[in-house]
């Protein structure tokens, strides 16, 4: 079976993490490289997090680079609300070395394009990284078969009533991403916020007994927590490894074809998805349902892969 190549640019943070787990699990994919951005927490905190993971999923072997520290154009936000100092609280690695690409995050998704053909890329953060590899070098776009981005909303947003987080942090390279010319598959609050992590997930992961499990249950606790405190949520929703779910197993989201533009104004409208299937051109494969029940039938069977 033919592995699709990926390289995966994320914030991790609690969901990033677990995107980043079937990242490492999936039989039908090849992680090629891992590039960090700061958004659920700082740059330094989000990469020493992607570093402890890596090492924890026997996959230091994956280049590892630092990304941007920051927006664009705009401040920096971050969500300790919700991850925490460390930006994964929850759970405590064993001491790895710390080891990153020379280089840094936009450079190594160039590079990683250049020398592979048909990658999809995967960003679970703030879209700088793949932003500034396109501004630097507007070739790769040839070489990226599908950009696959947790992000935006067909309704509402989570940090303003506009606007989703990733998006929120940095509306400009959201846009550049957008009006690249790349096929892009948004998934976005409006199916992830149907993916909560309820008792009985927790329960379910907890009768697996195995590594990938003991971490899933010992963050998911703090981020569930996290969650109702400042959401007031009944449970975290799981967003981010949705983007990898949408690659393994096709049968879990449905997607429609839509225009999607990016609100870079100062308004508080800044950072809104605005999503039409009348406008054209249809840029964006959105996704519109989930199967809740198979989606976590994917997350138990990495959690269980993770001995
Ligand atoms: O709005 C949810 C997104 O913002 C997720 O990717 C979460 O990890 C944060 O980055
Ligand atoms: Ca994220």
């Amino acid at each position: 079976m033919t592995k699709t190549n990926i390289i995966l640019d994320c914030d991790p943070g609690h969901d990033d993490a677990i995107a980043l787990l079937l990242s490492c699990y999936s039989e039908k994919l090849n992680l090629l490289a891992v590039a960090t951005c700061a958004g659920n927490q700082t740059i330094d905190k989000t990469s020493r997090n992607a570093l402890n993971l890596l090492n924890f999923f026997n996959k230091s072997d994956v280049p590892l680079a630092k990304g941007s520290s920051h927006p664009l154009e705009r401040e920096i936000q971050t969500c300790p609300e919700i991850h925490g100092e460390s930006g994964l609280d929850g759970f405590t690695f064993p001491l790895y070395k710390e080891k990153y690409d020379y280089r840094k995050g936009y450079q190594l998704i160039i590079d990683t394009l250049l020398e592979n053909e048909d990658v999809t890329v995967i960003t679970t953060g703030p879209m700088t990284n793949l932003a500034l590899a396109i501004l630097h070098n507007p070739k790769i776009t040839k070489n990226i078969k599908e950009i696959v981005l947790m992000g935006g909303s067909t309704t509402e947003g989570n940090i303003t009533k506009a606007a989703e987080f990733n998006i929120l942090v940095d509306p400009e390279a959201a846009n550049i991403c957008f009006t690249s010319g790349v096929p892009l598959r948004m998934l976005g609050l409006n199916v992830t916020r149907q993916i909560l992590v309820t008792d009985e997930v927790i329960e379910k992961a907890n009768a697996i007994h195995t590594r990938g499990s003991d971490l899933f249950v010992k963050l998911m606790k703090v981020f569930n927590e996290n969650q109702r405190n400042f959401f007031g949520l009944s449970a975290g929703p799981l967003h981010d490894p949705a983007t990898i779910v949408s690659l393994i197993n096709e049968d879990v989201f449905e997607f429609e074809d839509m225009n999607v533009t990016i609100d870079i104004s100062h308004s508080d409208q800044a950072g809104k998805t605005i999503c039409s299937k009348e406008k054209l051109p249809h840029n964006v494969k959105v996704a519109t349902k989930v199967n809740v029940g198979l989606y976590w039938e994917e997350i138990y069977k990495h959690l269980r892969r993770c001995k």
